[in-house]
């Protein structure tokens, strides 16, 4: 089984680059799932349904977010325009797992591809200089006694290198995958683990390149250089897309091997 990861789509210049390569990578890759995290796809902070739905024609299987989920809210009402057993469209768009009880939407969604396999997708974020959540070791431990599939994918959207390697060491042999987003650029560190799990501290952001991690660097140095608040914009230049390719056994849920991709214009 060979599935697909989409690091974080920054504003239009990702997603225009998504489009781009998508579809000839899906084809000639034999790609079974595609996950996409879509945290700032919509010009940098957040996502729109549209948007959703515009990932999810590409043939995206699952969403993931991360901190910037809430920045467009509109994505509140549509997480919850459907109940939470089903397998439409809006559920599969998740938010962290581990955000406190009571928030809207899911972190965990389990469905099955056209062919019969099962698997898993779970979004967790980190804790070491973000804001404060619950443990992601001790939900992701809570919730894989729930999930049913063998194949489970774990995006873990965190700051601290040290956190998401950990978390790989932790859920080596429990999970097919731990694949680190948030910090936008990748990490050479891709490997499949003792245990037979697939780690990647980061997937790098699929975006501008000629930015300071998507946003315009010259809106950035400013803020660096004065200290004062200042808006913040999408760049546009050098757009690539970033992901991990995962090969692994559909029915033990064990990786084999992973490929970085970073494909320019
Ligand atoms: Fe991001
Ligand atoms: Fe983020």
């Amino acid at each position: 089984m060979r599935i697909l990861f989409v690091g974080d789509v920054f504003g239009s210049a990702g997603r225009r680059i998504v489009r781009e390569h998508l579809g000839h990578v899906l084809n000639t890759q034999e790609i079974d799932l595609l996950v996409v995290n879509a945290e700032n796809s919509a010009g940098g902070f957040g996502v729109t349904p549209a948007i959703a739905d515009e990932l999810f024609d590409l043939g995206a299987h699952v969403l993931t977010t991360g901190n910037h989920v809430w920045d467009k809210r509109e994505i509140i009402e549509y997480m919850q325009s459907v109940p939470a057993g089903s397998h439409e469209r809006p559920r599969r768009v998740l938010r962290p797992a581990n955000y406190v009880a009571g928030t809207p939407g899911h972190g965990v969604y389990e469905g099955q591809l056209a062919n019969g396999q099962t698997y898993a997708v779970m979004n967790l974020q980190g804790r070491v200089f973000m804001a404060s959540n619950e443990d992601p070791f001790r939900v992701a431990d809570r919730l894989l006694e729930q999930i049913k599939a063998r194949v489970i994918l774990v995006d873990f959207h965190a700051e601290a290198t040290s956190e998401k390697v950990a978390l790989g060491w932790y859920l080596d042999g429990r999970v097919t995958a731990v694949l680190g987003t948030h910090t936008h650029v990748p990490t050479a560190d891709n490997r499949v683990l003792p245990g037979g799990t697939a780690y990647q501290t980061d997937v790098g952001m699929s975006g501008p390149y000629d930015s300071v991690i998507g946003v315009e660097k010259e809106l950035v140095l400013q803020r660096f250089l004065s200290g004062m608040p200042g808006k913040f914009e999408a760049a546009k230049g050098d757009p690539r897309m970033a992901a991990l390719l995962i090969e692994c056994d559909g029915a033990t849920g064990r990786a084999t091997s992973t490929q970085r991709m970073l494909l320019g214009e």
